[in-house]
């Protein structure tokens, strides 16, 4: 599949591109940013110079990666992991915090689960944060997905020794989001 781009309202949805690693260096090496992220801390120029690289080398099929950009500056990033055995995908993103509490993350999120439900088999698509991190689970209800309930005492990806945390579990099935998007 080719690179893929998404317009809404005010944001383009675009592939990563190596030039991005600046903007994203900016917000990432914000530890108030990483917090709930499985990011390394500190956040040094050359984690975001290899995670653009990274992004920009994405497969569009497996693990779709977008570059949201605002008046053009990349302000933050949505994902798509997918499980095509089981036609699944776990959504995750992340905005630079001077833009938080604008809901440019809901808007990034419903593009994105519109164009993968309209462009592939998918059936469901999730998502999933620490308990702890409102803001995160509170874009999950602004995008209309159901809280499937909570997995207790999971071992994040970045855990120190011992680390465990409960992750909220939101999904939306095709049928409801095709049924959404007809009201
Ligand atoms: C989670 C995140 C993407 C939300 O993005 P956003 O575009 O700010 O989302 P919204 O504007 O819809 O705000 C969502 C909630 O964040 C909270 N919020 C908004 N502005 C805030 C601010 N300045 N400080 C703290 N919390 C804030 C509010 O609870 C808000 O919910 P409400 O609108 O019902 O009051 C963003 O906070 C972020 O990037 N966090 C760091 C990365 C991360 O944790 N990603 C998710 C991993 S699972």
């Amino acid at each position: 599949m080719q690179p893929v781009t998404l317009r809404t309202d005010r944001l383009l949805l675009r592939p990563f591109e190596f030039t991005d690693a600046d903007d994203v260096y900016a917000y990432a090496r914000d530890p108030e940013w990483g917090r709930y992220l499985p990011v390394p801390s500190p956040y040094e120029r050359r984690h975001a110079v290899a995670f653009v690289a990274h992004s920009a080398r994405t497969s569009w099929v497996t693990n779709p990666v977008f570059a949201i950009s605002l008046d053009d500056r990349v302000v933050g990033a949505i994902n798509m992991a997918v499980h095509a055995p089981n036609a699944t995908a776990e959504m995750g993103y992340g905005i630079a915090r001077e833009r938080w509490g604008m809901g440019l993350a809901a808007e990034a999120g419903r593009a994105v689960i519109g164009w993968a439900f309209g462009t592939s088999d998918l059936a469901k698509i999730t998502a999933s944060a620490d308990i702890a991190n409102t803001q995160s689970w509170r874009v999950m209800e602004k995008l209309g997905m159901t809280r499937e309930g909570v997995l207790r005492s999971q071992r994040p990806s970045n855990a120190e020794p011992g680390a465990r945390q409960d992750r909220v579990v939101y999904s939306v099935l095709c049928g409801e989001w095709e049924g959404s998007a007809a009201d």
